[in-house]
């Protein structure tokens, strides 16, 4: 399958006043229609600089990002203006991304009026009401009602009926059910895989939870410290970590009768990335650490047809 949206080797490196921090190291992901790839990892481990660098805003320090084969960097900032609307970004806080001063209906709209795709208002109505249908929201009771008559859940719909406005090809959703109640979450995943399957998105989901990535990601991809830990078919991943803090994870994450293993959830928090440890990065966490893990960086290797996992002592696949 062709991906639609590659980055290969992405680097990020922030200017800060205590020096360069390195907030995402050497990553790369594949995006497929109809497929959504969950990001997981704690706070502070690249996850929002990665979606950032996707869109280049800015771009990645290094490596590069293709969409449909084209690499963003080649493209002039005009170019890049145009062809960005194809990436839509959904956040964390979905009220506050919401002009409270307007309805619904113009909210939606904004892409439409934008890109002055659909002139004639009956048009921009029928598609406002055509997405939010898409989205659970019947216009005739939500067109004409302001951010603030709108629960969190009903809002971050409203924000991703925008995003769908602009007929993207890929919607990355960037803690996007984190702020809301358990229910409100369910609904909002639920809708974001149906929209992916639906209408052939390819979705990245960010989220620092690995409990909530089980209903939506086709694909999982760990992240720790600005580096990917694993990667593979969520499924697979989740019935047997390969990498020891995918394991520790998924420890932390609570359900009634699942073997903890011999790894813990790593207690200490986890090292700056000012000041990363030598070698793999999580080996002041690593319960399996060596001194090999001190002096070499592990390097992504195969565990089967379709992981990888970057680990010198890898977990046995069930
Ligand atoms: N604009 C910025 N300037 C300096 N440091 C930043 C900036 N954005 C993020 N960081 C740092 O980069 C690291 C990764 O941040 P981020 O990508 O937001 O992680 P996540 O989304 O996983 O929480 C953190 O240490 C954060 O403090
Ligand atoms: S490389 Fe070593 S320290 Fe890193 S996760 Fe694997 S066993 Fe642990
Ligand atoms: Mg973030």
């Amino acid at each position: 399958m062709t991906a639609i949206l590659r980055a290969e080797g992405i680097s990020v490196v922030h200017r800060t006043r205590s020096g360069p921090l390195h907030a995402v190291t050497d990553v790369s992901l594949s995006l497929h229609p109809g497929r959504t790839l969950a990001l997981v990892g704690e706070s502070g481990s690249g996850k929002s600089s990665i979606a950032r660098a996707i869109l280049h805003l800015p771009p990645p320090t290094a490596g590069t990002v293709s969409l449909d084969g084209t690499d963003l960097a080649e493209l002039s900032a005009r170019e890049l203006r145009r062809l960005r609307p194809r990436i839509q970004m959904v956040f964390q806080d979905p009220v506050s991304s919401l002009n409270p001063r307007r309805r619904v209906r113009d909210i939606v709209a904004e892409p439409l009026d934008a890109h002055s795709r659909t002139a004639a208002a009956p048009d921009r109505d029928a598609r406002v009401a055509e997405l939010l249908d898409a989205v659970g929201l019947p216009a005739r009771q939500f067109a004409d009602r302001k951010p603030a008559q709108l629960s969190g859940g009903q809002a971050q719909r409203v924000a991703i009926a925008r995003a769908l406005a602009a007929d993207p090809q890929v919607l990355i959703a960037d803690e996007a059910v984190s702020a809301l109640d358990v229910s409100a979450q369910a609904t909002v995943l639920n809708l974001l895989r149906t929209l992916t399957d639906e209408l052939g998105l390819a979705g990245l989901f960010i989220s620092h939870d690995l409990g909530a990535v089980r209903a939506v990601g086709d694909d999982l991809a760990v992240l720790y410290l600005g580096r990917l830990c694993e990667e593979g078919p969520t499924e697979e991943v989740l019935a047997a970590p390969a990498h020891p803090y995918t394991a520790a994870l998924l420890a932390a994450v609570p359900e009634p009768g699942r073997a903890l293993g011999d790894t813990r959830p790593a207690a200490a928090d986890p090292p700056s990335p000012l000041d990363p440890p030598s070698g793999c990065r999580f080996r002041t966490r690593c319960p399996l650490a060596t001194e090999r893990c001190a002096d070499e960086q592990p390097a992504a290797k195969p565990v089967s047809a379709d992981r990888t996992v970057a680990c010198h002592h890898p977990l046995a696949l069930a």
